[in-house]
């Protein structure tokens, strides 16, 4: 985490400076799509690998993760149906099933509108094209959702690149989005069957339920 917030860091100071003319302005990714991601955690509590799949049309997301929280290692899928407002807590080994009330709202995969353009940089090598990828980074701040942002998507397609985002539970949070491909199949946002019999629970103290609660 530190090396990567400080590779992040050294990116911003060398980006050259752009005319205003070419400034680059937020985008919305795409609405279907599919790919990988990491994510660790600043106090080092969490760090997990997986796929996702992205439905903006109909607001479903699913994740497929394996990691470590506390020391305990963990393999499971995690559903979020926007539009039902529930969410699935899926592990596949024990075929048992969790399902929650999910009282957030879809939030798509998007730079913040208001947010600031920081630079515009090559991951990888500008010295051929098919050596380096074109990315944006941008920062800002949500108050009491994720304080201060910073975030980097493609400039060719608006894809999620990286994000560092600042979290009272975890401290700063490194994701990193990877192996993206247009389209998802519509199976990975239906539970499986076993999911049939679970009966929905309100989390305790009826806090809401977002996509860092379910690292729980
Ligand atoms: C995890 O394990 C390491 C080494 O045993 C220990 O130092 C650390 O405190 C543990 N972390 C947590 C959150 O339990
Ligand atoms: C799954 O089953 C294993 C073996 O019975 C058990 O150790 C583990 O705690 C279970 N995991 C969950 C999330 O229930
Ligand atoms: C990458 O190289 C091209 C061609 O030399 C140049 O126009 C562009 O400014 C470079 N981009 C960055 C971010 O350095």
């Amino acid at each position: 985490m530190q090396a990567v917030f400080w590779m992040t860091a050294g990116l911003l100071c060398l980006a050259p400076g752009l005319s205003s003319a070419q400034r680059p302005r937020p985008c919305r990714s795409p609405l279907l799509y599919t790919g990988s991601f990491t994510v660790g955690t600043q106090n080092e509590k969490l760090w997990a690998v997986g796929n996702y799949a992205y439905d903006a049309v109909n607001q479903r997301i699913y994740l497929g993760e394996v990691g470590r929280y506390n020391n305990n290692s963990f393999i499971y899928d995690v559903l979020f149906l926007f539009d039902e407002g529930v969410l699935y807590e899926i592990n596949r080994q024990n075929q048992t099933c969790v399902k929650e009330a999910l009282h957030s709202d879809f939030h798509p995969m998007q730079v913040p509108k208001d947010a600031a353009f920081v630079s515009q940089v090559v991951l990888g090598s500008n010295s051929s094209l098919v050596q380096g990828l074109l990315v944006n980074n941008w920062r800002g701040y949500i108050p009491g959702i994720t304080d201060h942002y910073f975030v980097s998507f493609t400039e060719f397609g608006c894809f999620p690149v990286l994000m560092l985002i600042q979290t009272k539970d975890f401290g700063w949070v490194g994701l990193s989005y990877y192996n993206n491909i247009l389209g998802a199949d519509p199976n990975c946002f239906i539970p499986p069957p076993f999911c049939e019999d679970a009966t929905l629970v309100e989390n305790e103290d009826g806090k809401v339920t977002n996509f860092f609660s379910v690292f729980h």
